[in-house]
């Protein structure tokens, strides 16, 4: 400053010397301990909102206490909690686009949802009230869910801002997935998505046991969202990570995944597949069923072969030996459940052989469109082994029959494209937006994510999946729901 003063300072801080040394001296230490505290506290602040920073690669989060998971807090890059924050990433919402004119066109005549979208009521059910009306979800009902959550969504702004309040860490990239999904759907529908504030888990198992939400005096169930139900349970199915891609495993997303498994199964006709059936996946997912499936790999005594997928090798070997598409060499695949419901059912349905199913206690939001005999065949888990073997039996002897069923299945998937997945998401959490009875606020602890926050936390791996499996707004409105069955 004082350079340009012509007279004054500038000659007098030219002739330092002037000065007597010491007090030269204390004034220099002086500004060197001022410029070391002040990094140290700018340091400590860094360091401190980098420590309270969480992310949804799971940053100074535990993992689920009802479902306990290696979990490496140091995974990520640190610095990238602060760098990804939201206030840099996230450039305020445009003006909301309209809907493309074509909607509008076709608005009048929409695709038919396929029938499983009427679970959607079924799943709400016990949250409208006894005149059918909506209104049963207070925010202190959903509040109550907290407890098994490990994340808050809340949208608001007609569709156009996601804030997550992260509870607890996600196995993998399963929050990053998520979140991910949500902003694809706001990117497909825009203006379309309404305001929802909801509890979400994403660890495997429900947990709203339906027996204790039910009858007299019996307290309200927590609306908590999941990727999958049983009949015992209250847990609401939504689509899970996988259909965006699962960078872990190497499985693209679900419209690459299916074009190339679909692809895979041309390669081999039918009456060329191997009469027998066939599983390859992991035994040692704490599920009884898979171990107990070890059993009947005999393909002379049961006519199965069950193979173990080892992971590990498989990354050694680049997964060349785990492609889904090079799997449907075989006239009959097998489904077992593992901890829960798997991922694995939608790529063996998409071979087109005939789909082998263990007894399914879990249910996906797709799963409630199988039919026995029609898209798969059912297997017990009471004498398993024989049950396969009699599928197998009769299927060489029905052969057209057993074809149909394996096409048929296919079929199933094949309507399960990207569109019907966004169309499911978007009627669920319409119908869930009519029964609450409050306006979505987001919490005061929660950040805003926004498709640049959530690329920018990615690793290359993850970005590779997250790019293939973006959104495009939509050019005809959502399919419409199938009547309401009362
Ligand atoms: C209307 O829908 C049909 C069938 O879904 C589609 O082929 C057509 O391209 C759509 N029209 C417009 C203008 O988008
Ligand atoms: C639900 O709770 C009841 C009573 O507490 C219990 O008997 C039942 O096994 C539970 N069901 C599930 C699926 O956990
Ligand atoms: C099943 O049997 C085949 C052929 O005997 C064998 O190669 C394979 O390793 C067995 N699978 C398991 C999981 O042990």
């Amino acid at each position: 400053m004082g350079g340009y003063t012509p007279e004054g300072g500038g000659g007098r801080a030219a002739r330092p010397g002037r000065y007597p040394p010491l007090a030269s001296l204390v004034v220099s230490t002086i500004a060197a301990f001022s410029a070391v505290i002040v990094i140290a506290v700018l340091h400590s602040a860094y360091d401190d909102a980098l420590s309270r920073t969480r992310t949804l690669l799971g940053h100074n989060l535990e993992p689920t206490p009802w479902h306990p998971f290696p979990h490496d807090k140091g995974r990520p890059p640190p610095h990238a909690a602060l760098r990804c924050a939201s206030y840099l990433s996230c450039l305020p919402p445009l003006s909301q686009p309209k809907p493309a004119a074509a909607v509008a066109a076709n608005a009048s005549r929409p695709r038919r949802c396929p029938s499983y979208f009427a679970a959607i009521r079924r799943d709400l059910a016990p949250w409208r009230r006894r005149d059918g009306g909506g209104g049963g979800i207070t925010r202190a009902l959903v509040e109550s869910g907290r407890h098994r959550a490990s994340m808050r969504v809340t949208i608001t702004g007609g569709g156009t801002r996601l804030h997550v309040d992260l509870y607890y860490a996600c196995v993998q990239s399963r929050a990053l997935f998520t979140v991910w999904s949500l902003l694809q759907l706001m990117r497909r529908y825009p203006g379309r998505v309404p305001d929802v504030d909801l509890m979400l888990d994403c660890m495997d198992r429900p947990a709203i046991n339906r027996t204790e939400h039910t009858g007299e005096g019996a307290p309200p169930p927590p609306p908590l969202f999941r990727y999958c139900t049983t009949r015992d349970h209250f847990d609401i199915p939504f689509p899970d990570w996988s259909f965006w891609g699962w960078p872990e495993t190497h499985i693209e997303p679900w419209t690459r995944e299916f074009r190339s498994v679909k692809q895979g199964s041309r390669r081999v006709r039918w009456p060329d597949r191997v009469p027998t059936a066939y599983w390859k996946g992991n035994p040692d997912v704490a599920s009884p069923l898979r171990l107990a499936l070890l059993a009947c790999n005999d393909t002379n005594l049961w006519r199965a072969e069950i193979m173990r997928q080892n992971w590990e090798e498989e990354a050694k070997s680049g997964y060349q030996n785990s492609k889904l598409s090079s799997q449907c060499t075989h006239r009959y695949k097998i489904y077992a459940e593992g901890f829960a419901w798997s991922v694995s059912l939608k790529y063996i349905l998409s071979c087109g052989s005939m789909a082998l199913l263990i007894d399914p206690l879990y249910q996906d939001f797709f799963s409630r469109g199988l039919e026995p005999r029609v898209n798969h065949w059912p297997v017990s888990t009471v004498g398993m082994c024989e049950s396969i073997r009699d599928a197998v039996e009769w299927g060489n002897a029905h052969p057209e029959e057993a074809e149909r069923v394996g096409k048929r299945g296919q079929r199933l998937m094949q309507e399960l494209g990207m569109d019907t997945v966004y169309d499911y998401m978007l009627h669920l959490l319409t119908e869930y937006a009519a029964l609450l009875d409050f306006r979505p606020a987001p919490p005061h602890s929660s950040q805003e994510a926004c498709a640049g926050s959530v690329l920018c936390l990615a690793d290359d791996h993850q970005r590779r999946f997250l790019e293939a499996s973006a959104a495009y707004p939509a050019t005809a409105g959502p399919c419409s729901m199938p009547p309401s069955d009362g």
